[in-house]
């Protein structure tokens, strides 16, 4: 099993989601070999729960790397096909994660589907439309 899948089952393993019982779990690979993960952490306030893309994200952070510094990301989730970003975490994702990296969708069989930020989330809104 690869280590960023190994990652992202453990954080899906470590999802707190007893409303909607819905595990997901995240991984990053940054250049300097650490992977990071990350998973949904919910809220009986459900406006507050937090997805395991962007859970995964703000640790990368949080710990000091950037941008340049990601190499590619998973999303783990027990479906039929490979779990499929909401569209928050699409908008997040396209700011914090370079164009370039992989973003590989999985399941708990597997199941891979490798795609970038600019199909999973054409024409994004960007700091750019700020100005
Ligand atoms: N969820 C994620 O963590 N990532 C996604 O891309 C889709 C949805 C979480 C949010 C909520 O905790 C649960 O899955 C059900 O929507």
């Amino acid at each position: 099993m690869d280590k960023l899948f190994e990652k992202a089952l453990e954080s899906y393993h470590h999802s707190y989601s007893p409303y909607s019982k819905f595990a997901v779990g995240a991984s990053i690979l940054l250049k300097d070999g650490t992977i990071v993960g990350g998973t949904n952490v919910e809220n009986a306030s459900y406006g507050l729960s937090n997805c395991a893309e962007r859970s995964c994200l703000f640790a990368v952070y949080s710990l000091g790397y950037h941008k340049e510094d990601i190499v590619k990301m998973m999303v783990v989730a027990n479906t039929p096909k490979p779990v499929s970003p909401c569209g928050a975490c699409r908008q997040v994702i396209s700011e914090l994660v370079p164009k370039e990296a992989d973003i590989i969708l999985s399941n708990l069989k597997h199941d891979t589907k490798i795609m970038k930020i600019h199909e999973l989330l054409p024409y994004a809104f960007t700091d750019e439309d700020l100005s």
